[in-house]
């Protein structure tokens, strides 16, 4: 649990006393394990008052350019003024139904038009998490068999079977594995490395008549940000079709990351299934998961899979992902302008590092980065990451926030940038990099 110690300066009094109080009434303070400070040194973590654009500003009145974005669930930034007029609007018509409305047809209509075939019938679900358990039971029922095909330090969510050999908080707590899990469950799920294909295909010849599923993030977003090498996701999905299973690709983080759709079509390959949420909810809570219309309409009350939902299809999550889809697909600029900032925060940390002999690999894709402190000339998957240095990036992201830049408390996460970043804050983030390389380059 995190410990309460004197104010190291990082963060005010008032987030230290907020962080006394909650070590008392939440469990290790924090509602997501993601949040605290464990793996970067401890302490109190920034306790938020408000949120507008590319800043957090926490209860002592300090500003963060913020690069976490709720992990990746944020793109157009903080409190967008067209985004939050949406919300209230829909605010006024009533909170939660219970019941058929519009706005959830009009959602699925116009995911059937950006995901195409991966949409031709669609769920909401009130999270990822419940999206991928609802993909994977869908799987196993529609192919009859009960193997989980999975990779190493990827996250899925945080029900059983995903979290055998789970990566993102549960790696940043060096939870490889869940306590909790029944044997039974983890008998039905094998872990695979990213990016072998060669080890897959033997799999997969080898046991693929037991093989339900292969889930996967297309480009992944739960062990810093790793794309998948030229072949990879080819060969797998051929792999697995050869072997009767289907492919599910979990977009939850890169479905509208990259462009106003899913990421699949930039890479070539097809899955059976897609999951999605964050982005879409534009800040409210959603999930969903997509095929084509045979797959789909096993689910009930068409087929026999059973899932149900009493936040499914929430009236708010619905007009605010109606409202970022029309801001997501109207602004064709906002794609270019990420990928421009992306790419120069990105060299800025190149650059920087080397300065200060510091030796890092930097993995960018449009307004995504990650770096990881790492000797090896790259990181390509799981293993690579927890060889990196977990020590350097600690003071790191200590050294930043005492700046001003709040960054993933954790190696596994990916830093973003936003549609409300602009070149001042990425100049002021390099700046701050410039001294907290010294830091790291000092303390090695
Ligand atoms: C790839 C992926 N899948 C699923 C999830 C679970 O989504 P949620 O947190 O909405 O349950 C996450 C969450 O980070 C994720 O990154």
């Amino acid at each position: 649990m995190t410990e309460t110690r004197p104010s190291d300066g990082i963060v005010g009094p008032g987030s230290w006393s907020l962080h006394r109080r909650a070590i008392q009434a939440l469990v290790g303070g924090v509602n997501s394990p993601s949040r605290g400070l464990e793996a970067v040194g401890g302490g109190a973590p920034p306790y938020i008052a408000r949120a507008d654009g590319a800043y957090l500003f926490d209860v002592d009145g300090r500003a963060y350019v913020d690069y976490v974005q709720a992990f990746g669930a944020l793109i157009l930034g903080h409190a967008r003024p067209d985004l939050r007029e949406a919300v209230v609007r829909a605010l006024e018509r009533g909170v939660l139904f219970g019941a058929c409305h519009e706005m959830e047809v009009r959602l699925a209509e116009r995911l059937q038009v950006v995901m195409g075939a991966m949409c031709e019938r669609v769920r909401f679900t009130a999270s990822g998490t419940e999206a991928v358990m609802t993909a994977v039971r869908l799987a196993r029922a529609a192919t009859g068999r009960r193997l989980l095909v999975k990779f190493a330090g990827s996250y899925h969510g945080h029900f059983d079977a995903v979290l055998v050999g789970a990566g993102s908080g549960a790696s940043t707590l060096g939870l490889d594995e869940s306590a909790g899990i029944p044997d039974g469950v983890k008998a039905d799920v094998a872990t695979l490395p990213y990016n072998d294909a060669e080890t897959a295909e033997r799999f997969l010849r080898e046991r693929g008549d037991e093989v339900a599923c292969v889930l996967v993030e297309p480009i992944v977003g739960n062990f810093g940000l790793v794309e998948p090498e030229p072949g990879f996701l080819q060969r797998l999905a051929r792999a697995a079709r050869r072997a009767g299973a289907l492919v599910i690709f979990d977009e939850v983080i890169t479905a509208f990351r990259f462009g106003p759709g899913p990421v699949y079509p930039q890479l070539g390959v097809e899955p059976d299934l897609i999951t999605f949420g964050k982005i879409l909810g534009g800040g409210l809570p959603i999930g969903g998961y997509g095929g084509r219309r045979a797959i789909m309409e096993q689910v009930a009350p068409v087929g026999p899979v059973y899932q149900d939902g009493t936040w499914a299809g929430h009236p708010l999550s619905m007009a605010s992902a109606l409202a970022t889809l029309e801001i997501l697909t109207a602004e064709t600029d906002l794609y270019p302008r990420l990928g421009r900032l992306g790419q120069a925060l990105a060299q800025g940390v190149r650059d920087l590092a080397a300065r200060h002999g510091v030796p890092v690999v930097v993995h960018q894709r449009g307004g995504a980065v990650c770096a990881f402190f790492t000797r090896e000339p790259e990181v390509r998957d799981f293993g690579g990451v927890q060889r990196s240095d977990a020590r350097a990036f600690a003071t790191f992201f200590r050294s930043m926030l005492a700046r001003g830049i709040l960054l993933p408390p954790s190696p596994y996460e990916v830093w973003y940038v936003s549609a409300a970043h602009g070149e001042e804050e990425i100049d002021k983030t390099l700046q701050a990099i410039d001294r907290a390389m010294a830091d790291v380059a000092r303390a090695a």
